[in-house]
Parts: C-alpha cells; sequence; structure tokens
C-alpha cells in the first residue's frame, strides 16, 4: 500500500537534467506530512533489527528522510557530502561516473570504529553512490549494515552491486 502511495506521489520529468533522462521527482512525497510518517514508520519497521549506531545520508536527498530516520531511532546522523562541503578534517573517495568521476566525503570523527552503519539515499540507480559511500565508510573502519531507499529503479541493477556488501537493502517502492 505504500508502494503505491510512494509511486503515486513521485513525478516524472522527463528530459531532466539532460535530454533522455526521466527524473524521479520526489518533492510531491515532501508536500505530504501523512506520507512522509508512514515513510519514516515503514522504514522503522524494517530496520529495527539492525542494530543501527548511525545512519549516512547521501547529499542531498539522501538528507531528508535520513534525518529523520536517525532522529526516530534515536542515534547520530552521518552527512555525506560532495567535495568541499565539510568544513572540518575528512576522509574521501573518489569514484567513477558514467563520464568522468565525482567525489564524496565524510568527516573523519564522523563515527568510531565498529559502528553499524545505515545507508540512507532516497533513490538506488546504479548503486554507485552507495557503493563508494559504503568503501569510505568501511575505509574508515565502520561497518555497513545496511541500505534504505524510498524508491528503486530495478532495471538498473543496483540491488545486484549493493548486495555483495549487505544483504539488508530496504526499498519501499521498486
Ligand atoms: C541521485 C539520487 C541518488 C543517486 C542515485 O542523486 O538522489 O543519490 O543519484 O544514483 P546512482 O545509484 O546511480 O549512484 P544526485 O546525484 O542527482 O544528487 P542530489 O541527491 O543532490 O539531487
Ligand atoms: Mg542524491
Amino acid at each position: 500500500m505504500i508502494e503505491q502511495q510512494i509511486k503515486t506521489a513521485i513525478r516524472d520529468i522527463h528530459d531532466f537534467p539532460k535530454p533522455g533522462i526521466i527524473f524521479k521527482d520526489i518533492t510531491p512525497i515532501l508536500k505530504d506530512p501523512a506520507l512522509c510518517t508512514q515513510i519514516n514508520d515503514a522504514f522503522l519497521e524494517k530496520i529495527k533489527h539492525l542494530q543501527i549506531d548511525a545512519v549516512a545520508g547521501v547529499e542531498s536527498r539522501g538528507f531528508l528522510f535520513g534525518l529523520s530516520l536517525a532522529t526516530k531511532l534515536g542515534v547520530p546522523f552521518i552527512p555525506v557530502r560532495k567535495a568541499g562541503k565539510l568544513p572540518h578534517t575528512v576522509n574521501q573517495k573518489v569514484y567513477e561516473l558514467e563520464y568522468g568521476t565525482a567525489t564524496i566525503e565524510i568527516h573523519t570523527d564522523a563515527f568510531s570504529p565498529g559502528d553499524r552503519i545505515l545507508i540512507h539515499d532516497d533513490l538506488l540507480a546504479t548503486g554507485g553512490t552507495v557503493t563508494a559511500t559504503s568503501e569510505l565508510i568501511q575505509d574508515m573502519g565502520g561497518i555497513v549494515a545496511g541500505f534504505s531507499f524510498v524508491v528503486g529503479l530495478s532495471f538498473l541493477n543496483g540491488i545486484e552491486k549493493i548486495s555483495p556488501i549487505s544483504n539488508n537493502i530496504i526499498i519501499l517502492a521498486d
């Protein structure tokens, strides 16, 4: 039921940000506080057994539900940011895009080695962003306890890329 509500709310924007791309616009979800509450509750139900020590949310749309999830769980939120945005000392990971590379960063003191971290993003496409996030967290001594996404684009096979990292993959609308 929540899956259908999410799918109904999400708006397809053709040719954004480039010709040929169909952009999944989640902003209609954010206009519906009852649906946001249901999304938070659905995530909480599915992750409660994972013993999460912190939630890492990927800039920028992963911040939206990532922080509310962490707050509801009563654990820290870790912002995973694009290069040059975090003010304190950082660890970084460079990863491949279709054309070129991108860099993500996490504060060096964001969590402690051995912490069990849930990686959250709004959308799973190729899985490149969360794979890089996983590698950075593991490089820093963290344990990837699972992944959570509001939406998955199953035709891009992101699950195949991330399932070797953790089998705990929660996708509310696939
Ligand atoms: C989108 C989306 C995910 C990522 C998924 O973010 O929010 O973070 O792409 O793609 P992938 O699975 O192929 O890595 P985007 O880079 O558009 O940035 P934004 O969240 O700041 O809008
Ligand atoms: Mg994003």
